[in-house]
């Protein structure tokens, strides 16, 4: 049976980086859920649609001509030819992606386009890690590792701060403090990683290095 490992875990969790280093080491294919409600929400945008209405926003979650590259080592997010790996990581598309992922219409549609490409890639590459915010309880609970990667809120504003300023001193911290805390609060409705769910591991990473993650979720994985 394929080796697929669920990671769920908030902003500056450091889940991405992990999922992606796990994967390379394993071997296997590698699924960024979040990469695909940024995909649709740099669509609506590019588009004109209006965020606020639940039934076009569904419809075009339905329809995204999206092709995401599942390689650990370069991922590449592709909307109807266009290479939006960098655009949708602007704050522009950070801002909106929480309107997009609470509305109810949209996430069925996302999480069943997960579950085939989990099936797919699994087949393909012997396994795969797929990470976001619900694959360990509602995108693929019966996954074979199941890890929940949480981090203090500390951590995570010193992490996602260097990730997008270069440092951590106190304006940069200001400046990110709303990306990271404001959105976590956005998308409460939809994940919460106060506690991990039955059969779900957590692993807290406030005071481990890169490499003390990484290894912490392959002993996981080794059982
Ligand atoms: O930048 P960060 O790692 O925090 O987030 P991401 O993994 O790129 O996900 C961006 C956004 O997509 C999140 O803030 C959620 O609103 C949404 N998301 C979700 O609702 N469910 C998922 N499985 C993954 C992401």
């Amino acid at each position: 049976t394929p080796l697929t490992i669920a990671i769920d875990g908030p902003s500056g969790s450091g889940k991405s980086t992990v999922a992606r280093a796990v994967a390379e080491r394993l071997g296997v294919g590698y699924l960024d859920t979040g990469a695909m409600y940024r995909a649709l929400t740099w669509w609506c945008l590019e588009r004109g649609t209006d965020l606020a209405d639940v039934a076009a926003v569904a419809q075009a979650a339905r329809t995204l001509p999206l092709d995401l590259g599942t390689d650990p080592g370069e991922v590449r997010v592709t909307v109807d030819g266009t290479d939006v790996t960098a655009a949708i990581r602007t704050t522009e598309v950070s801002t909106a992606v929480s309107a997009v992922a609470t509305n109810r219409e949209v996430r069925p549609v996302l999480q069943q386009r997960q579950r085939d490409l989990m099936a797919s890639i699994a087949q393909r590459t012997g396994g795969v890690v797929a990470e976001g915010r619900d694959i360990t309880t509602v995108v693929a609970p019966d996954a074979r590792v199941r890890v929940l990667l949480t981090a203090s809120e500390e951590a995570r504003l010193r992490r996602r701060s260097t990730e997008l300023h270069g440092d951590a001193d106190a304006s940069s911290l200001e400046a990110t403090r709303d990306q990271v805390v404001r959105r976590d609060r956005d998308d409460s409705t939809v994940s919460r990683f106060d506690e991990a769910a039955e059969g779900v591991t957590l692993v807290d990473t406030s005071d481990l290095s890169l490499e003390g993650s990484i290894e912490a979720v392959l002993d996981v994985v080794a059982g």
